[in-house]
């Protein structure tokens, strides 16, 4: 949610900063605005609407210089209007602020702030923090500091965070103190990349790539200053920090679209790849179990474990919910998956042998973030499955399994909920084999999922029906979406991936569970989505399938190749490679992905920009 950018150095800093919110645009697309300060000059230009706007503005009237910050805003106080736009200024312009999190006590502040004589232009809670710097400089001025003497300013971004509740991750540029951005992280991330005389800020890594792989990641309650001479790093409670300097592996060509009209669909196809980059180096025939390294827990340990939690938001929940299944199954080892929104304050009874992981692709959800602190907090050994490389949750995790699938770009997950329940089927064989999984079970499931890029190589020649389908159910604003056991987490994601870029409404339920309530939403204008491929209860879901169309409703089936049968009851069938049925959920979300996609592009929506959603959220 929003995504910062700053820069000091030695080049023009106006395209840097708008290149850098184009890669961050994912985080929040309601406006987007840059300052810069030159010769003692602060600009500032903001609009509402997406980055290419603020480009088309700074094309008319440019701003010159070589220090700035900008931002990419996902409205949380105040409509996405000019005013409310990032930047903000304190006092008479002597600071400016980019912000991505909230201030809870705003309303206070502002109120204090007004009677002081301030005047408010946004409607935001981070025109309080830009006018409490203002006020707090104008302070110490009065206690004989200065403006441009950058331990005042340091002195006064100390006393404003001192004042502020809640989260944040700010850029700060003091007007009369030349060459610098100040950098404060509460909650909201923020890494800076460290070149030759020149020093950037970003929310995430990715404005960052083609410029310098050196990146230091700011932590909670650490303060930075960053100066075309040097990086400093202040801890607010423990005094000086060394910068821990980190090597980037994210490679260029990861964020480029290609050959692809979106990002959404570049990423459903890598899927082949996607997973054979989450299995790479990880399955061991030889012992018939995987490869988990970074648990950085002993055998002994993971022994001992007698309940594992897994704790995620939206699809990552959802690729939790398959976890859930496959942890059960393959290692007999109870499991809940918990919305980390509610988690986090929940008390369930949970025993030392209670190992918990965090699910997520970008390690920055706010809920999940503090459901994993949560639980570390009451000393359970707290473990991340997480895409993003050097992410807040992959560093605050005791350990945990990256997924490699490079940057997610679009809004709605795809390749990361693959990868999730790929690590997790690692995972689940992993705990297996130490319990009660027999060495053939466990050199059999290996020979399956190295089968498994193949197979969804082959899935993804569904597109062509999957169009055909898409052009004669887009119109419909109804939906439901069934499946049963492993299937039925993929019918909840398939519902999610319509509803979040088509707008369209859509429900997911256990395919029999529908007659207890939702089959009464049945009729020819309610088209039932059903995740049907070959299993131990197929013949039951046919029953389910039945029931729909004895009251008119539209049937479409996600069906293995070859089941002829299906193709009498259903309307229309999508066919998938028959695979083992704890793999199915593998090649199933695929169809519906695609679905999602067409009929989101059929019906005129931003696919990659789906109104009100960003990629991360990270405000609670
Ligand atoms: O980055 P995370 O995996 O923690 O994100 C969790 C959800 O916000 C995310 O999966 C969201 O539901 C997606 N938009 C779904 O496509």
């Amino acid at each position: 949610m929003c995504g910062i950018v700053g820069y000091v150095g030695f080049r023009s800093v106006s395209d840097l900063l708008v290149e850098g919110l184009h890669r961050l645009e994912y985080r929040g697309y309601d406006s987007a605005g840059i300052a810069i300060l030159h010769e003692g000059k602060m600009s500032v230009r903001k609009k509402a609407g997406r980055v290419l706007e603020l480009a088309g503005i700074l094309q008319s009237q440019p701003i010159l210089g070589h220090a700035g910050i900008g931002h990419t805003r996902w409205a949380t106080h105040g409509a996405a209007t000019d005013q409310n736009s990032h930047p903000h200024l304190g006092g008479n312009g002597e600071v400016a602020i980019v912000h991505n999190g909230v201030i809870e006590n705003y309303d206070t502040l502002r109120k204090q702030l007004t009677a002081l004589g301030y005047v408010f232009h946004s409607q935001t809670d981070t025109e309080v923090a830009a006018h409490l710097l203002a006020h707090n400089l104008e302070e110490q001025i009065i206690l004989g500091g200065s403006a441009s003497d950058i331990e005042t300013c340091l002195k006064v971004v100390e006393l404003t965070l001192e004042k502020l509740k809640g989260t944040y991750g700010l850029g700060i540029m003091f007007r009369d103190c030349p060459d610098t951005v100040i950098a404060a992280r509460c909650g909201s991330p923020l890494v800076i990349g460290v070149g030759k005389d020149e020093y950037f800020l970003a929310s995430d890594a990715s404005p960052l790539v083609g410029y310098t792989k050196e990146v230091v990641y700011l932590s909670d309650h650490e303060v930075a200053v960053l100066q075309p001479t040097g990086l400093r790093i202040d801890h607010r409670k423990t005094g000086s920090v060394f910068p821990n300097v980190h090597v980037l592996e994210q490679v260029s060509a990861d964020i480029e679209l290609g050959d692809y009209e979106h990002y959404m669909l570049k990423e459903i196809f890598e899927q082949p790849q996607t997973v054979e980059n989450a299995i790479r180096g990880r399955l061991d025939s030889e012992e018939a179990t995987s490869v988990m390294g970074g648990l950085n827990l002993t055998a002994k340990d993971l022994r001992r474990i007698d309940r594992i939690v897994l704790t995620a938001c939206g699809t990552s929940w959802h690729a939790g919910l398959v976890g859930e299944f496959l942890l059960e199954e393959f290692a007999r080892v109870p499991t809940e998956v918990e919305y980390a929104s509610e988690l986090r304050y929940r008390n369930p009874p949970m025993t030392d042998r209670t190992l918990v992981f965090a699910i997520t692709q970008s390690g920055e959800t706010a809920d999940t973030l503090a459901a994993l602190r949560e639980c570390k907090r009451k000393g359970h050994p707290t473990l991340a499955i997480c895409n993003t490389v050097g992410s807040t949750i992959a560093r605050e995790a005791d350990g945990g399994i990256y997924l490699h699938a490079g940057p997610e770009i679009g809004v709605a997950s795809t390749k990361a909920f693959t990868s999730q329940v790929t690590v997790l089927t690692l995972l689940a064989l992993y705990l297996g084999r130490m319990r009660h999984m027999s060495y053939p079970a466990g050199r059999r499931i290996i020979g399956q999922l190295r089968d498994m890029p193949d197979k969804i190589s082959k899935t993804l020649q569904c597109h062509d029906k999957v169009l055909e389908v898409a052009d004669k159910y887009f119109r419909f604003n109804n939906f439901l979406y069934l499946g049963r056991l492993y299937n039925f987490p993929v019918a909840l994601e398939g519902a999610l991936k319509l509803k979040e870029i088509s707008y369209i409404h859509a429900e997911g339920y256990p395919a029999a569970e529908m007659k207890h309530g939702p089959i009464a939403l049945v009729d020819e204008q309610t088209p039932s989505v059903f995740v049907i491929p070959r299993g131990g209860i197929y013949p039951k879901v046919v029953s389910n399938m039945e029931e729909i169309k004895a009251r008119r409703g539209p049937v479409i089936a996600i069906a293995c190749e070859g089941d002829t049968d299906i193709a009498r009851v259903a309307d229309d069938v999508i066919y998938v490679p028959d695979v083992e049925e704890y793999l199915q959920p593998l090649v199933c979300a695929i169809p519906l992905q695609l679905l999602a996609y067409h009929v989101a592009l059929l019906r005129g929506c931003n696919v990659d920009r789906p109104r009100n959603l960003a990629k991360s959220v990270t405000v609670e």
